[in-house]
């Protein structure tokens, strides 16, 4: 009996080798250890013998189970890494493949020149406030300073809906709404990016749509160099940190005296050439203190109060900063204009 179990174990460890599947294995398994093996009739069988023979064929059948059982366990895991590997071959990933290009959405430049100038104005402590670009004559001109039948609104050939409502010709109708909304009357500081319309024929440098940054700052011993400081920085922040400023004398009904401000030009430094016509300069920003009859107007003690105020041009300064020469790029949405304007800036 000892021979025979040596013999199946012979058997079954040279079977194993050739299995190659999980089936095989099975099949193997039960051919030498299952129900109707030569293994089990010798199992069962042991019941004949003396106790002796039963000690010696026991301590065998075990090792001769233990050592099949074993082979067999292992060479299925050998050949389930077999087919993981095979299949991790089959499936592989190159890693090398270029990635498909996701498209990503880009800012706009009008967004980005925006969000620089409110940065700035934020860092400042100024308020962003928002208002409807479709206002009333009361609030574009009138409480303005700028009376019905006066010569200034001949400049501004405007959008009317109704007698009294328009499309707003410039921002400097927040002016008159912060005022207004500032119940206790006590100083602040906003500044309020918009759409402003205004009826002009569209060409290069023109657009009767178009965007304006509006400041206000209201307070006591508000002066013109405050104002001029404030402007420095903005200058310097959006076209670059040598840049100068000049302060030419001007006319807007809601401030006296009123400036137009000019930049040092960042193509020539100052020298001429021809994106500043030759002069050194390119203006960028119309501003000034605040009149006396708008703080009025809108409830301020203009004897207490001063302010100054200023309107810029985000177009201007997009157009500027980026070397843009053509207005209506911003509004006609072709990808191959707004694509050169990545995410650098972000
Ligand atoms: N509202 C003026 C314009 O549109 C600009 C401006 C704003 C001037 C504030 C002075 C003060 O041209």
């Amino acid at each position: 009996m000892i021979e025979k179990l040596e013999e199946i174990k012979l058997k079954a460890l040279d079977e194993v080798e050739k299995c190659n599947d999980e089936a095989s294995i099975n099949n193997a398994k039960s051919k030498y250890l299952g129900k109707k093996s030569e293994f089990s009739e010798i199992m069962s069988s042991m019941g004949k013998l003396s106790s002796d023979e039963k000690r010696e064929v026991g301590a065998k059948s075990n090792e001769v189970r233990t050592i099949v059982t074993e082979a067999f366990s292992n060479r299925l895991k050998t050949i389930k890494d077999l087919e993981l590997n095979k299949k991790l071959e089959n499936d592989k990933i190159d890693l090398t493949l270029p990635s498909k290009k996701r498209k990503r959405g880009t800012k706009h430049p009008l967004t980005l020149v925006r969000e620089e100038i409110e940065d700035l104005f934020i860092s400042m402590g100024y308020d962003v406030v928002d208002g409807p670009e479709v206002d009333s004559d009361s609030n574009c001109f009138e409480m303005l300073n700028l009376p019905k039948g006066h010569p200034a609104r001949d400049a501004q050939d405007s959008f009317y809906i109704t007698q009294e409502m328009l499309l707003r010709t410039h921002t400097s109708t927040m002016q008159v709404r912060s005022m207004l909304a500032n119940v206790d009357k006590k100083p602040f500081k906003i500044i309020c990016p918009g759409k402003t319309y205004r009826r002009d024929d569209d060409d290069a440098t023109h657009s009767h749509q178009f965007s304006q940054i509006e400041g206000l700052v209201v307070g006591r011993d508000i002066s013109l160099s405050d104002l001029k400081g404030t402007l420095l920085l903005l200058a310097r922040k959006m076209l670059g940190n040598d840049r100068d400023i000049r302060f030419r004398a001007s006319y807007f009904p809601f401030t006296e005296p009123s400036y137009e401000v000019d930049v040092s030009c960042f193509n020539c430094n100052k020298k001429g050439c021809p994106m500043c016509k030759g002069t050194g300069w390119i203006e960028i920003l119309g501003c000034g203190i605040v009149h006396p009859n708008v703080l009025e107007n809108c409830g301020f003690d203009h004897n207490k109060y001063q302010g100054f105020a200023f309107g810029i041009g985000i177009e201007r300064v997009a157009m500027l900063k980026y070397g843009i020469t053509d207005i209506r790029n911003f509004y006609t949405n072709d990808y191959r204009f707004l694509n050169n304007f990545d995410r650098k800036e972000m």
